[in-house]
C-alpha cells in the first residue's frame, strides 16, 4: 500500500480531468491554428478553457496564456520583463522556487540585471519593510518577484501587502502562485498583482501544462519564437488536451475548494498533533499559524542516524514524502529554502503535502512507522 504525502510535488490525475481530456487525446487531433472543422474543434476548447480559467480569478480571458509549465510562466515574466519591459532590477527572495532563483540569476550573469534579495526570517517571512527600503533605493525600472507560498516550507506571503508596496513605488509584481491557485481565492481585480503562474498537475490535473496570467498594462513578450499561437505570447502547437484537463481540475478544485480545505487542514493538524505528542524533539520549518499552505508540513527531526535514513525508511514502508535538509554533515545538496532560514543544518527535514485524497488513517500509518524507526515514545 501506499501513503501519498507528497502532493506538493505533484497530485494524482482525477478520473473526471482524464474523461474531458481523452477526446483531444483522440477524436479531436486538429491542429488549432488550422481553420477545417477538425482545428475549429480544438480552437474552440482552448478559448473555452481560457475562459474557464479568466473566470476562476476574475481575469479577462486575453490576460490568460498556456505555457507547458509553471516554470515556463515564470521564465517568461522574468526573461521577458528585462529583454522587452525595460526592467533593470529584480528584487526576489533566497527562498523562490529554482525556477525563478535560477532564471533571476541567468538574468543577473546573462542580461546585466541588477538583482536584489529581500531578507527573510527564521520561518521563511518576507521582510516587507526591507523590500520598501530596497524599492525606496533607486530609481531603476524594476520587477519584484516574491511567492505567494513556499512549496517546501508552506510559508506564506501577505501578497496584498507586498504588492500595495510595489504599486507604492512603481515596480511591476510578479507573484509564483503555483501552490496557492486552486488551493486559495485568487481575484485579480482586489490583488495589485501584474503576473501570477499556475501548473495543473498542482491540483490534479496533467503535467506538462500550465499557464500566465499577465495583466493587461504590464506586456512582456515572449522568449520563444517561432508560430504566432497565443496570441504571439507562446510559440508552439498549443497542447490542447493538457489545456482542457487544466481548465476541468481548476474548475472542481474551485467549486469544492472549502469543503476539501477543511479536511485537508485536519488531517494536517491531526499529523502535527501526533508527531508533537508522539516523538521527541519535533520541530517545524515555516510558519506553523494560518500563514502557511494547509497542504504542507515540514517537520524538522532531530539528528541522529534514524533521522539520516528517515526518507530510505519511509520509502521502503510505501511511504512517498520529500526530503530536503539544510546540507549539513556533507549531505548531496541541500535545500536552499531551509538553509535560508538559519536553522540548525543538522537536523534532518521532511515535507509532507496533503490533497483530499488523504485520510486520518494514512496518517496512523507514517505515525506507526516513524514510531518504530524512532522507538522512543514520551
Ligand atoms: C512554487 C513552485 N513554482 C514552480 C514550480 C514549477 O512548476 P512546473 O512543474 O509546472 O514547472 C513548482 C513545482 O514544484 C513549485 O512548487
Amino acid at each position: 500500500m501506499i501513503v501519498y504525502f507528497d502532493n506538493a510535488a505533484t497530485t494524482v490525475l482525477e478520473e473526471e480531468v482524464v474523461q474531458a481530456m481523452l477526446p483531444y487525446l483522440t477524436e479531436h487531433y486538429g491542429n488549432p491554428s488550422t481553420l477545417y472543422s477538425l482545428g475549429r474543434t480544438t480552437r474552440a476548447a482552448i478559448e473555452e478553457a481560457r475562459k474557464t480559467m479568466a473566470k476562476l480569478i476574475n481575469a479577462q480571458p486575453g490576460e490568460i496564456t498556456f505555457t507547458s509549465s509553471a516554470t515556463e510562466a515564470n521564465n517568461t515574466v522574468l526573461k521577458g520583463a528585462v529583454l522587452y519591459a525595460g526592467v533593470e532590477r529584480i528584487i526576489t527572495s533566497p527562498t523562490e522556487h529554482h525556477c525563478v532563483g535560477h532564471t533571476v540569476e541567468f538574468c543577473r550573469d546573462y542580461l546585466h540585471t541588477e538583482v536584489e534579495y529581500v531578507r527573510v526570517d527564521k520561518n521563511g517571512n518576507a521582510d516587507l519593510e526591507h523590500l520598501s527600503q530596497l524599492l525606496a533605493a533607486s530609481d531603476k525600472k524594476t520587477l519584484v518577484s516574491l511567492m505567494h507560498a513556499n512549496n517546501e516550507i508552506g510559508t506564506m506571503l501577505d501578497i496584498e501587502q507586498a504588492g500595495n508596496i510595489c504599486r507604492q513605488y512603481g515596480a511591476l509584481f510578479h507573484s509564483d502562485t503555483v501552490q496557492t491557485f486552486a488551493h486559495f481565492p485568487i481575484d485579480v481585480q482586489q490583488l495589485p498583482v501584474d503576473f501570477i503562474v499556475g501548473s495543473a498537475h498542482k491540483f490534479h490535473g496533467p503535467k506538462g501544462i500550465g499557464f500566465l496570467y499577465m495583466r493587461k498594462q504590464s506586456k512582456v513578450a515572449s522568449f520563444i519564437h517561432g508560430g504566432g499561437q497565443e496570441r504571439g505570447m507562446r510559440a508552439g502547437t498549443e497542447n490542447v488536451a493538457g489545456i482542457v484537463g487544466m481548465a476541468t481540475a481548476a474548475k472542481k478544485a474551485y467549486d469544492h475548494l472549502e469543503t476539501d480545505k477543511a479536511h485537508i487542514l485536519s488531517v494536517k493538524n491531526y499529523f502535527k498533533e501526533s508527531l508533537l505528542s508522539t516523538l521527541e524533539d519535533i520541530d517545524f520549518n515555516g510558519n506553523t499559524d494560518d500563514r502557511s499552505l494547509y497542504t504542507v508540513l515540514n517537520v524538522s527531526f532531530p539528528p541522529s542516524d534514524k533521522s539520516a535514513l528517515l526518507l530510505f525508511s519511509l520509502d521502503l514502508a510505501g511511504i512517498c514524502c520529500s526530503g530536503g535538509s539544510a546540507c549539513g554533515s556533507g549531505a548531496a545538496a541541500g535545500s536552499h529554502v531551509i538553509q535560508a532560514l538559519g536553522k540548525d543544518p543538522d537536523r534532518v527535514s521532511i515535507r509532507f503535502s496533503f490533497s483530499k485524497y488523504n485520510t486520518r488513517d494514512e496518517v496512523d500509518i507514517v505515525m506507526e512507522k516513524l514510531k518504530e524507526t524512532f522507538a522512543s515514545r514520551k
